[in-house]
């Protein structure tokens, strides 16, 4: 297989890190890659923080549900969806004042704008998740940076119409020989549509993460004394959690304040 299939094929997230220095060259291949990332009309709406104090990895580790292993990531890079910084340009360059005298008024942004940087910024994090990995550094995306929106915001300085869109740990593996195996996907047919949407329901779901709920079957881990369907582990453990809930109340929060 070509390596970079076999790559892409064989990536798993990495939690456990070992205590040696990204090199700085590494570092600027990084850097390099991910610029390259496709963005929407080579505009780049967004911005990444590299997370460089140790005091402010430790401070995210507890808001993100004290996940340890942020405090010990090597590297840690905050993806933003930044329409600000255009918004900015428009203004201070005069843009904005030169379309007025032509009749044309300021458009506010709105949930379009926040869209289409939230995927430039999504595109330039899975592709630092791809480069990372053929530099010989692993990675593991944190959900749960957008938890606590009313504290991570000020404590990154954030303004109105820059928003967390992802957040990435990535470093050296603790174990240099890990198996990397490919983790468990539903089969192709229940993930790809010809031509239209069609609804899954019980039939399709059972069928299409039988291997996931087979493998924690195995492992004791369903509930209701492992009697339980997958349905009921990820309800419980996801669904009706409290990390959930606060995702939703940050997300509508920054949703209200970009409009
Ligand atoms: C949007 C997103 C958020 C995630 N958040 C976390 C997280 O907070 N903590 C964690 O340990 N892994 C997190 N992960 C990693 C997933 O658990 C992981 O990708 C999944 O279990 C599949 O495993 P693999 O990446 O090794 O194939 C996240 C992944 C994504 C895409």
């Amino acid at each position: 297989m070509n390596d970079t299939l076999e790559l892409i094929r064989n990536r798993r997230s990495l939690r456990s890190f070992s205590d040696r220095e990204i090199e700085k060259d590494t570092l600027e291949e990084l850097k390099k890659a991910t610029l390259q990332a496709p963005t929407a009309g080579a505009m780049m709406f967004y911005s990444i923080i590299e997370v460089k104090e140790q005091r402010l990895k430790d401070k995210l580790a507890i808001l993100c549900d004290n996940q340890e292993m942020i405090s010990q990531a090597p590297l840690v890079w905050i993806y933003l969806a930044d329409s600000q910084k255009w918004e900015n340009y428009y203004k201070d360059s005069g843009a904005v004042e030169r379309g007025n005298q032509k009749g044309i008024s300021f458009r506010s942004l709105g949930l379009g704008d926040m869209h289409l940087s939230m995927q430039d910024a999504i595109i330039a994090a899975q592709t630092t998740v791809i480069t990372a990995e053929a530099l010989g550094l692993g990675s593991c995306y944190i959900g749960d940076i957008i938890e606590n929106n009313d504290i991570v915001r000020p404590l990154l300085n954030l303004k109105k119409h820059t928003v967390i869109s992802c957040m990435l740990i990535m470093g050296y593996p603790k174990n240099e020989k890990r198996n990397l195996k490919p983790g468990v996907r539903c089969p192709e047919e229940y993930i790809f549509m010809e031509n239209e949407y069609k609804e899954p329901h019980l039939k399709e779901m059972s069928l299409a993460y039988k291997e996931l709920e087979d493998n924690l079957r195995k492992q004791n881990r369903l509930p209701y004394d492992n009697k339980g369907t997958l349905a009921d582990y990820y309800y419980l453990k996801k669904h009706t959690s409290e990390f959930m809930k606060n995702m939703n109340k940050s997300a509508e929060e920054f949703i209200l304040n970009w409009k």
